[in-house]
């Protein structure tokens, strides 16, 4: 399938915009230091806190599941019927508690941290699928 291109010089710290890449929605957020920070805090309530269930490419398989820890690039399909999940930025605590932001799908409740790390206990089986994407320069990102 064709590459897509992302503009990411105007992505602002927390901010998430969308591409379309093969039909589907792929996310980039600009995580904060704070978020970055709170990560490997939240291991112990994770499904499968190291990404062992390969949901990434192998440069994506850290605790960020990132290449660049503060840019995030995911696929925004729920693992569990394909929902897409809603971005919650800052206030998360209603759906997780002691966590800051993530991400919540309205479909059957699954919850995700900022790197897209499943939660223990609710319907979905995966973290969410990082696609394959380069970085062209600091502001340039190809998907694909
Ligand atoms: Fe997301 Fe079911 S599709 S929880």
């Amino acid at each position: 399938g064709a590459a897509v291109t992302a503009d990411i010089s105007k992505l602002e710290e927390g901010q998430l915009i969308r591409v379309e890449w093969r039909g589907k929605p792929v996310w980039l957020v600009k995580r904060s230091q704070a978020s970055l920070d709170q990560l490997p805090q939240l291991n112990s309530m994770l499904r499968d806190p190291e990404s062992a269930d390969e949901q990434q490419p192998a440069y994506a398989q850290n605790i960020y599941r990132s290449k660049k820890p503060e840019i995030f690039v995911a696929v925004g399909i729920c693992t569990h019927l394909g929902c897409s999940p809603t971005y919650i930025p800052t206030d998360f605590d209603a759906h997780v508690e002691g966590v800051h932001s993530g991400f919540f799908c309205p479909c059957h409740g699954s919850t995700y941290d900022l790197a897209g790390r499943v939660f223990s206990g609710v319907p979905a089986p995966k973290n969410l699928q990082i696609p394959p994407y380069m970085f062209i320069d600091d502001n340039t990102l190809v998907i694909g």
